[in-house]
């Protein structure tokens, strides 16, 4: 694994978007696998602004987010839909034809979890995967468990997820308790994986990404199987 500390965040999330820009500008019809939350919105607007500065092109580009909450519409607000439009898609030359977000809409999100898999593995897969990483070591919506999904699937939200994503919800009694994720061998047969991880309250979540221990309690510990995981984090997340 590759470690990149940074100053603070907004050094992170520039050298986030630097590599970003130099897949794009390597392969200009690339495959992003792309993340939520509140880690990646620097990024975003670094993205953004190298798109409006023409240095890079979205047009030939496609993308496949992480997850979604189920059931949820693409016009509510917490959707990670409507999060990805807000963030970034309508802010840059993207053919939102080619932008991917599980549909938390589904009727069956069985199939849907099969098809998205499909329409992956029908691109190429996935150049270059944007991952965060929860408090409590998840990725994407895997959470602990004895036993991971290998494909994406619908799943139940922990406690602490619950909790940790109440803060963009007017109520933790709005927020979805369910979901729909890309599995980790979903998320692991990208070809090249960056995590981001800023803040203090990140420190525990890197420090065992970093310790020499493979556990499914701890999703994010899967990617030291990886060969290609550039991990950037802020000093705080890294120091403590
Ligand atoms: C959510 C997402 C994850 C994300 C995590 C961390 O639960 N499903 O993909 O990595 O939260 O979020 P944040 O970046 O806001 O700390």
């Amino acid at each position: 694994m590759r470690i990149i500390v940074c100053e603070n965040y907004e050094e992170m999330s520039k050298v986030g978007a630097r590599i970003f820009a130099a897949q794009m500008t390597l392969k200009p019809d690339s495959i992003l696998g792309l993340a939520t939350g509140s880690t990646p919105v620097g990024l975003y607007r670094e993205l953004i602004r190298m798109n409006s500065a023409g240095e890079i092109d979205f047009a030939p580009i496609t993308t496949f987010n992480l997850d979604e909450y189920y059931p949820i519409s693409p016009d509510n607000d917490q959707s990670y839909r409507y999060f990805m439009n807000e963030n970034l898609f309508d802010h840059v030359n993207i053919d939102k034809a080619r932008t991917h977000v599980p549909s938390g809409l589904a009727e069956d999100p069985e199939a849907e979890g099969k098809a998205y898999d499909a329409a992956i593995a029908a691109a190429g897969g996935i150049d270059i995967q944007l991952l965060g990483i929860g408090v409590n070591g998840h990725i994407a919506f895997n959470e602990p468990d004895e036993e991971l999904i290998v494909g994406t699937h619908v799943t139940g939200l922990t406690d602490s997820t619950i909790e940790a994503n109440s803060r963009f919800f007017a109520s933790r009694d709005e927020v979805p308790t369910r979901a729909l994720t890309m599995g980790m061998a979903s998320i692991l047969g990208a070809k090249k994986i960056v995590l981001l991880a800023n803040g203090v309250k990140k420190h525990d979540a890197v420090m065992k990404l970093l310790d020499n221990t493979i556990t499914t309690q701890w999703p994010a510990t899967l990617l030291k199987v990886h060969p290609d995981v550039t991990l950037i984090c802020d000093k705080a997340a890294y120091e403590g």
